[in-house]
């Protein structure tokens, strides 16, 4: 068997500027982090509430590890349903305002799930150019009709929902797009899929624990709950653990328990994960003060790049730092990596060609004088590079 391709192909990656690696990280996921033996701030984690390495979280695990063990043993349909999944979903449908819900070991395997099962041969999905790369892979494992509507467009997406005679329409957004930092115009969507009789599944994977005023997703935002037909999001960002779900109605949980394979041959998210889970969602439902500092944080971190002439579009804990090329991008992350900030450079094909961007996450858990550090060095950094002009991109 002739292997040269590994090698091949992956120089072809070095010659682009396109090689990725992995950066070794050791300690948990706290503002500070030690790669490398030297500490960098971190400006990279999805950690928003810095719930990962959170007292009560990491008891919770423990905790449940010590009644239930550390693996689930089975799927869930065979004996890998245990009580503290049935009480995590049960929290996760009053978080959401649904009647139901249901776990996922990732939420990668959840897009895959609710794609796949709603769709099959007839049915369309009506996808946002920037949704994550885990729904684009969704579409394609869905064996359906897939129709791209311009970002946040919900009069692109009307017309092609009135154009299709397709007999499932499925149109799916990001709540919170994940490499953009913008929030789906749910008000808009909402009204195109209820006129042409479609079902609307967002992904809340960024938008839970994050946005205003509860952090319980985009739907509760835009005071929505009901008109969304499936809200699904992960346990691995704000919530600090490992996992996904849906919250829906009790018809549509029971439909996927009986037809989502992603769900059926996989086996249960570990139960300690889900007394962790558990746990998280009681912090993030009664721990106002969480919520609140990561807004602060936000609103610091925008005064701060205005006051360098660099306005920050991003209402969000996600600011994209436009660049532009894949050598100026990592020639920019680098900079602020030696200089002890780490804020990943984001290159195609995770986002369009001559679009790559610093991808800069805030967290509960930065002090102010972190994120001066911050703005300081990304406004320095810049400008070495001669990027004056279009510093952030305009989500
Ligand atoms: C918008 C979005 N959806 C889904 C996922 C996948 O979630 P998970 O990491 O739990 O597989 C991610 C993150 O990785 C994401 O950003």
């Amino acid at each position: 068997m002739d292997l040269s391709f590994l090698s091949g192909e992956v120089e072809e990656l070095k010659a682009k500027g396109r090689y990725r690696s992995l950066r070794r990280v050791s300690g948990p996921q706290e503002a500070e982090v030690v790669i490398g033996g030297e500490k960098r701030l971190n400006f990279s984690s999805n950690n928003y509430l810095g719930l990962a390495n959170h007292p009560a979280v990491v008891a919770a695990l423990v905790e449940t590890a010590g009644r239930y063990g550390v693996g689930s043993g089975a799927s869930r349909l065979i004996c890998g349903h245990m009580d503290v999944h049935a009480d995590l979903e049960d929290a996760v449908a009053r978080m959401k305002g649904t009647e139901a819900a249901l776990s996922f070991s990732a939420g990668y395997l959840a897009n895959l799930g609710i794609l796949s099962t709603l769709s099959g041969p007839g049915a369309t999905i009506f996808s946002d150019e920037l949704n994550h790369a885990s729904i684009v892979d969704g579409c394609r494992l869905a064996r359906a009709r897939v129709e791209v509507y311009r970002h946040g467009d919900a009069g692109h997406l009307s017309d092609l929902l009135g154009r299709s005679r397709s007999r499932r329409k499925i149109v799916v957004t990001d709540g919170v797009f994940s490499m953009d930092g913008d929030l789906a115009p749910l008000p808009d969507l909402v009204e195109a899929k209820e006129r042409h009789g479609a079902i609307l599944v967002v992904d809340d994977a960024h938008a839970t624990g994050v946005l205003p005023p509860h952090g319980r997703g985009t739907a509760d935002h835009f005071g929505m709950r009901d008109r969304v037909d499936i809200q699904m999001g992960t346990f691995s960002k704000a919530l600090g653990t490992y996992g996904a779900y849906i919250g829906t109605t009790r018809a549509m949980v029971d439909y996927f328990i009986n037809k989502c394979r992603p769900f059926i041959f996989n086996t249960g998210l570990p139960p300690a994960l889900a007394g962790a889970t558990l746990a998280a969602v009681n912090l993030l439902e009664k721990e106002r003060g969480l919520l609140a500092s990561l807004w602060r944080n936000q609103e610091l971190f925008r005064r701060e790049m205005a006051k360098r002439g660099r306005p920050v579009a991003s209402r969000t804990a996600i600011v994209p730092i436009l660049v532009g090329g894949d050598r100026e991008t990592m020639a920019v992350a680098k900079a602020l990596f030696d200089r002890g900030v780490f804020i990943p450079g984001i290159r195609p094909p995770t986002v369009a060609e001559g679009t790559g961007r610093l991808r800069l996450t805030l967290m509960a858990t930065h002090t102010p004088e972190m994120i001066h550090t911050a703005a300081r060095e990304i406004d320095r950094a810049l400008k070495e590079q001669g990027i004056e002009s279009h510093g952030i991109a305009q989500a």
